[in-house]
Protein backbone atom coordinates (compact mmCIF):
# COMPACT_ATOMS: atom_id res chain seq x y z
CA UNK A 1 0.00 0.00 0.00
CA UNK A 2 1.92 3.00 -1.04
CA UNK A 3 -1.13 5.40 -1.44
CA UNK A 4 -2.29 7.81 1.36
CA UNK A 5 -5.51 6.75 2.64
CA UNK A 6 -8.48 9.22 4.12
CA UNK A 7 -7.96 9.12 7.34
CA UNK A 8 -6.91 11.86 10.06
CA UNK A 9 -6.95 15.20 8.36
CA UNK A 10 -4.36 18.66 8.63
CA UNK A 11 -6.97 21.09 9.65
CA UNK A 12 -6.52 25.32 9.21
CA UNK A 13 -8.77 26.21 12.08
CA UNK A 14 -6.63 28.66 14.62
CA UNK A 15 -4.89 30.88 12.17
CA UNK A 16 -3.67 31.52 8.83
CA UNK A 17 -0.36 29.03 8.59
CA UNK A 18 0.06 27.73 4.87
CA UNK A 19 0.98 24.31 5.26
CA UNK A 20 1.82 24.21 2.04
CA UNK A 21 5.35 24.13 2.19
CA UNK A 22 6.01 22.63 5.46
CA UNK A 23 4.41 18.95 5.02
CA UNK A 24 6.26 16.18 3.21
CA UNK A 25 6.19 12.50 2.63
CA UNK A 26 8.18 9.52 3.22
CA UNK A 27 8.49 6.78 1.07
CA UNK A 28 7.46 4.51 3.42
CA UNK A 29 8.83 3.05 7.13
CA UNK A 30 11.72 0.49 8.09
CA UNK A 31 13.48 -1.14 11.13
CA UNK A 32 14.93 1.93 13.03
CA UNK A 33 18.48 -0.51 12.94
CA UNK A 34 18.95 0.38 9.56
CA UNK A 35 19.62 4.27 10.75
CA UNK A 36 20.87 4.21 13.55
CA UNK A 37 23.39 7.21 14.73
CA UNK A 38 25.96 5.59 17.31
CA UNK A 39 26.56 9.19 19.03
CA UNK A 40 22.25 9.18 20.69
CA UNK A 41 20.40 7.26 22.62
CA UNK A 42 20.25 3.71 21.01
CA UNK A 43 16.70 2.36 19.23
CA UNK A 44 14.54 -0.09 20.95
CA UNK A 45 15.03 -3.74 18.76
CA UNK A 46 11.31 -3.29 18.06
CA UNK A 47 11.54 0.40 17.04
CA UNK A 48 10.31 1.82 13.43
CA UNK A 49 11.11 4.88 11.43
CA UNK A 50 10.30 6.89 8.36
CA UNK A 51 12.18 5.54 5.40
CA UNK A 52 14.04 8.23 3.28
CA UNK A 53 14.09 10.39 1.08
CA UNK A 54 10.90 12.69 2.22
CA UNK A 55 8.96 14.47 -1.24
CA UNK A 56 6.55 16.99 -1.32
CA UNK A 57 2.73 16.16 -1.76
CA UNK A 58 0.89 15.73 -5.01
CA UNK A 59 -2.05 17.85 -5.54
CA UNK A 60 -4.30 14.38 -4.66
CA UNK A 61 -2.24 13.64 -1.50
CA UNK A 62 -3.13 17.59 -0.55
CA UNK A 63 -7.24 17.08 -0.98
CA UNK A 64 -7.05 13.68 1.47
CA UNK A 65 -4.52 15.49 3.79
CA UNK A 66 -5.62 18.86 4.10
CA UNK A 67 -9.22 20.10 5.30
CA UNK A 68 -10.12 23.86 5.97
CA UNK A 69 -11.99 23.47 8.80
CA UNK A 70 -12.87 21.07 12.17
CA UNK A 71 -16.20 19.58 11.10
CA UNK A 72 -17.10 18.30 14.67
CA UNK A 73 -15.84 18.64 18.17
CA UNK A 74 -15.33 14.81 18.36
CA UNK A 75 -13.38 14.31 15.38
CA UNK A 76 -9.45 13.58 15.63
CA UNK A 77 -6.89 16.08 13.49
CA UNK A 78 -3.18 17.95 13.50
CA UNK A 79 -3.33 21.32 13.18
CA UNK A 80 -0.82 24.17 13.86
CA UNK A 81 -0.89 27.56 15.57
CA UNK A 82 1.08 30.62 16.02
CA UNK A 83 1.55 31.69 20.02
CA UNK A 84 1.66 35.42 20.31
CA UNK A 85 4.31 37.35 20.60
CA UNK A 86 3.44 39.04 24.05
CA UNK A 87 3.74 35.26 25.52
CA UNK A 88 6.81 34.27 23.67
CA UNK A 89 8.77 37.55 24.34
CA UNK A 90 8.96 36.01 28.49
CA UNK A 91 10.54 32.46 26.99
CA UNK A 92 13.07 33.68 24.69
CA UNK A 93 15.37 32.80 27.49
CA UNK A 94 14.16 28.65 26.63
CA UNK A 95 15.57 28.95 23.52
CA UNK A 96 19.18 29.96 23.93
CA UNK A 97 19.74 26.68 26.45
CA UNK A 98 22.60 24.92 25.13
CA UNK A 99 22.14 21.18 26.94
CA UNK A 100 19.11 19.80 28.81
CA UNK A 101 21.02 19.90 32.04
CA UNK A 102 20.55 23.74 32.22
CA UNK A 103 16.72 23.58 31.50
CA UNK A 104 15.40 23.63 35.28
CA UNK A 105 18.00 26.57 35.78
CA UNK A 106 16.22 28.98 33.56
CA UNK A 107 13.25 27.33 34.18
CA UNK A 108 13.05 28.54 37.52
CA UNK A 109 13.67 32.65 36.77
CA UNK A 110 10.39 34.78 37.39
CA UNK A 111 10.08 35.98 33.23
CA UNK A 112 10.20 32.62 31.93
CA UNK A 113 7.69 31.24 34.95
CA UNK A 114 5.27 34.06 33.92
CA UNK A 115 5.59 33.24 30.23
CA UNK A 116 4.53 29.43 31.26
CA UNK A 117 1.35 31.14 33.22
CA UNK A 118 0.61 32.93 30.21
CA UNK A 119 0.35 30.50 28.00
CA UNK A 120 -1.91 28.42 30.37
CA UNK A 121 -3.77 31.38 29.91
CA UNK A 122 -3.49 31.42 26.22
CA UNK A 123 -4.35 27.74 26.39
CA UNK A 124 -7.53 27.77 28.49
CA UNK A 125 -8.83 30.83 25.90
CA UNK A 126 -8.82 27.89 22.57
CA UNK A 127 -10.52 25.07 24.66
CA UNK A 128 -14.00 24.88 25.21
CA UNK A 129 -13.97 21.47 26.97
CA UNK A 130 -12.80 20.16 30.11
CA UNK A 131 -9.18 19.47 30.71
CA UNK A 132 -6.46 19.13 33.21
CA UNK A 133 -4.27 22.36 32.61
CA UNK A 134 -2.46 21.94 35.75
CA UNK A 135 -0.49 18.63 33.63
CA UNK A 136 2.16 20.00 31.75
CA UNK A 137 5.29 19.27 31.07
CA UNK A 138 8.69 21.55 29.94
CA UNK A 139 11.50 18.65 28.35
CA UNK A 140 14.31 19.16 25.68
CA UNK A 141 15.26 16.72 22.76
CA UNK A 142 18.86 16.30 21.26
CA UNK A 143 19.11 17.95 17.92
CA UNK A 144 19.22 16.04 14.83
CA UNK A 145 17.29 12.99 15.48
CA UNK A 146 14.71 11.06 13.42
CA UNK A 147 12.57 10.15 16.29
CA UNK A 148 13.03 11.41 19.66
CA UNK A 149 10.66 10.09 22.23
CA UNK A 150 12.36 7.37 24.68
CA UNK A 151 10.56 4.92 25.91
CA UNK A 152 10.81 3.43 29.86
CA UNK A 153 13.20 0.54 28.60
CA UNK A 154 16.15 4.02 28.04
CA UNK A 155 15.90 3.50 24.39
CA UNK A 156 13.74 5.52 21.57
CA UNK A 157 10.55 3.67 20.57
CA UNK A 158 10.26 4.90 17.37
CA UNK A 159 6.73 5.87 16.12
CA UNK A 160 4.11 4.79 18.45
CA UNK A 161 1.01 5.50 19.99
CA UNK A 162 0.60 7.45 23.80
CA UNK A 163 -0.86 5.43 26.15
CA UNK A 164 -4.70 6.45 26.76
CA UNK A 165 -4.96 7.75 29.79
CA UNK A 166 -8.68 9.06 30.51
CA UNK A 167 -10.51 10.70 28.08
CA UNK A 168 -7.95 13.20 26.44
CA UNK A 169 -8.20 13.76 22.62
CA UNK A 170 -5.21 15.88 21.90
CA UNK A 171 -2.13 16.84 22.99
CA UNK A 172 -0.75 20.26 22.15
CA UNK A 173 3.28 20.50 21.92
CA UNK A 174 4.94 24.37 21.53
CA UNK A 175 8.13 24.73 20.04
CA UNK A 176 10.36 26.95 22.36
CA UNK A 177 13.59 26.16 20.92
CA UNK A 178 15.20 28.25 18.15
CA UNK A 179 15.00 26.43 15.35
CA UNK A 180 11.70 24.29 13.37
CA UNK A 181 11.11 21.05 14.51
CA UNK A 182 8.51 18.50 12.93
CA UNK A 183 5.91 16.37 13.69
CA UNK A 184 5.87 12.73 12.26
CA UNK A 185 2.61 10.67 11.86
CA UNK A 186 0.64 8.31 9.94
CA UNK A 187 -2.49 9.67 8.99
CA UNK A 188 -4.65 6.75 9.71
CA UNK A 189 -6.40 6.36 13.75
CA UNK A 190 -5.87 3.04 15.45
CA UNK A 191 -9.42 1.91 14.34
CA UNK A 192 -8.33 2.24 10.65
CA UNK A 193 -4.61 0.42 11.60
CA UNK A 194 -6.24 -2.34 13.37
CA UNK A 195 -9.02 -2.90 10.30
CA UNK A 196 -6.34 -2.96 7.82
CA UNK A 197 -4.45 -5.10 9.33
CA UNK A 198 -6.81 -8.03 10.64
CA UNK A 199 -8.50 -7.89 7.09
CA UNK A 200 -4.98 -8.69 5.62
CA UNK A 201 -4.39 -11.52 7.75
CA UNK A 202 -6.65 -12.03 10.63
CA UNK A 203 -4.40 -13.56 12.79
CA UNK A 204 -1.74 -11.30 12.77
CA UNK A 205 -3.69 -8.47 15.14
CA UNK A 206 -5.44 -9.26 18.76
CA UNK A 207 -7.55 -6.73 19.75
CA UNK A 208 -6.36 -6.56 23.49
CA UNK A 209 -2.89 -5.53 22.56
CA UNK A 210 -1.37 -2.43 22.93
CA UNK A 211 -1.89 0.96 20.47
CA UNK A 212 1.70 0.91 19.59
CA UNK A 213 1.76 -2.77 18.83
CA UNK A 214 -1.05 -2.73 16.58
CA UNK A 215 0.61 0.51 14.80
CA UNK A 216 3.84 -1.49 14.50
CA UNK A 217 1.82 -4.75 12.61
CA UNK A 218 0.52 -1.73 10.50
CA UNK A 219 4.16 -0.50 9.43
CA UNK A 220 5.67 -3.82 9.14
CA UNK A 221 2.48 -5.48 7.04
CA UNK A 222 2.77 -2.31 4.88
CA UNK A 223 5.68 -0.65 4.97
CA UNK A 224 5.28 1.17 2.04
CA UNK A 225 2.32 3.33 4.22
CA UNK A 226 4.04 7.05 3.99
CA UNK A 227 4.88 8.49 7.31
CA UNK A 228 3.73 12.75 6.80
CA UNK A 229 6.12 14.89 8.29
CA UNK A 230 4.87 18.39 9.36
CA UNK A 231 7.28 21.66 10.20
CA UNK A 232 6.44 23.33 13.07
CA UNK A 233 8.57 26.69 13.54
CA UNK A 234 9.64 28.29 16.74
CA UNK A 235 6.87 29.87 18.68
CA UNK A 236 4.36 27.70 16.87
CA UNK A 237 2.45 24.93 18.16
CA UNK A 238 1.03 21.37 16.85
CA UNK A 239 -2.38 19.81 18.42
CA UNK A 240 -2.56 16.33 17.29
CA UNK A 241 -4.20 13.27 18.80
CA UNK A 242 -1.02 11.54 19.85
CA UNK A 243 -3.25 8.82 22.22
CA UNK A 244 -4.82 8.12 18.82
CA UNK A 245 -2.42 8.03 16.03
CA UNK A 246 1.33 6.74 15.55
CA UNK A 247 3.47 9.42 16.09
CA UNK A 248 6.99 11.34 17.19
CA UNK A 249 8.53 14.21 17.22
CA UNK A 250 11.66 14.98 15.18
CA UNK A 251 14.56 16.79 15.23
CA UNK A 252 16.05 16.08 12.01
CA UNK A 253 18.49 18.65 10.72
CA UNK A 254 18.79 20.56 13.49
CA UNK A 255 22.17 21.69 15.78
CA UNK A 256 21.01 23.46 18.95
CA UNK A 257 18.60 22.06 21.54
CA UNK A 258 14.80 21.22 21.08
CA UNK A 259 12.90 22.87 23.72
CA UNK A 260 9.23 21.97 24.37
CA UNK A 261 5.97 22.84 26.42
CA UNK A 262 3.15 20.26 26.12
CA UNK A 263 0.07 19.33 27.26
CA UNK A 264 -2.71 16.85 27.11
CA UNK A 265 -6.65 19.00 26.55
CA UNK A 266 -9.60 18.30 24.72
CA UNK A 267 -10.12 21.04 22.14
CA UNK A 268 -13.74 21.63 20.53
FE1 LIG B 1 4.15 10.24 21.79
Amino acid sequence: MYQLREGIKIVESYNDISFEDRVFLSSGTESASYSTNQFTTPYCTDAIVPRLPWRTLTSTEQKILFRNKVNNSSNLYVTLLSIPQNILCHLKELGSVKHHTALQYVLEKESVAKGIGLIHDYIETLRLQNADVSEYGIGSNAPNQMTVTVGNRDCKVGLHIDNQRGSSLHRILINLGSQPRYFLFINLSIQQLYRLVSETDSNLVNETWGSSRIGRAFMQLFPNYPVVKLRVNPGEAYIAPTEHITHDGCTEGTNSLDVFFTMRVIFS
